[in-house]
């Protein structure tokens, strides 16, 4: 038998609406319907991106569910939302707004490193409304951390032991690493530890321009005393101090249920 090519391929030829004519040769095995080569080039390409897309998605999901996590909230405002916060009125409402928008703000970095400072009697929802910004902020892909500060106090007393398995300065850098930090239960009768590991927490902020809301049951007066002079200095020239003033949420709920 000779050599003849017809017996292992065939060409095929077509018009394409999009790319004219055509000629391809394909193997004679092939049994598919032959179409212009730069049509399936093209699909080829939009497949792999498409599938590109859905991998970056996945990814995107998984890190909003880890910046989400490392949020740390705790599991009562695990899921905390402006959503339906300001049932107690206008003026809840307009707070809520506020802080809504200033995570937001956050969130695209337009917020020029102000803070909030949330005071108010408590059950009126102010550790909702940090978490709720600290959550929003992390599914915007930016870290973000809700921490007590007698939590942290605690833990730092604790990294002084001997055989500490975490050092004062490992525990401050890592939350510095934090776009948004949420200190919240700052409390009348703040210990002179207390005063300076709050002082270079807000220094740090402050010095880095970066965002900060702080929640706490004492007045504004009180506030200013409790956390010493040179803190509040700071404070006064970077926040807006919002006062949450109604019926406390928990009492309400007591009653209607
Ligand atoms: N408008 C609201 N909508 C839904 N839940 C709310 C609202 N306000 C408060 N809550 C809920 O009421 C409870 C009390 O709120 P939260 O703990 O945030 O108050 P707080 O101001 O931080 O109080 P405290 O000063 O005692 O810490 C929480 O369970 C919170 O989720
Ligand atoms: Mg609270
Ligand atoms: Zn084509």
């Amino acid at each position: 038998m000779s050599f003849d090519p017809k017996h292992w391929s065939n060409s095929h030829e077509g018009v394409c609406e999009k790319h004219g004519s055509w000629q391809v040769t394909l193997p004679a095995s092939v049994t598919r319907v032959p179409t212009c080569p730069k049509c399936r080039d093209e699909e080829r390409e939009a497949r792999a991106a498409e599938e590109r897309r859905v991998e970056e998605e996945q990814e995107r999901l998984e890190h909003i569910k880890r910046l989400v996590r490392l949020v740390r909230a705790p599991p009562r405002f695990a899921n905390a939302e402006f959503d339906g916060f300001g049932d107690a009125g206008a003026a809840q409402s307009r707070i809520a707004t506020i802080v809504r928008n200033y995570a937001n703000a956050v969130a695209n970095q337009t917020g020029g490193g102000r803070w909030l400072v949330l005071v108010g009697p408590p059950g009126t929802g102010k550790t909702h409304l940090g978490i709720a910004a600290a959550l929003a902020v992390a599914r915007e892909q930016r870290r973000a951390l809700y921490l007590r500060l007698p939590d942290l106090l605690a833990a730092l007393r604790a990294s002084y032991a001997k055989g500490a398995t975490e050092s004062e300065a490992e525990i401050l850098d890592d939350i510095a690493k934090n776009f948004l930090v949420v200190v919240d239960e700052v409390m009348d009768g703040l210990s002179d530890h207390g005063q300076r590991v709050l002082f270079e927490l807000i220094d740090n902020r402050y010095a880095r321009n970066l965002p900060l809301i702080i929640a706490t049951n004492c007045t504004r007066l009180e506030f200013e005393a409790v956390i010493g002079d040179r803190a509040a200095d700071r404070v006064a020239e970077q926040a807006s101090y919002l006062s949450c003033n109604w019926t406390s949420y928990r009492r309400r709920r007591r009653e209607t249920s």
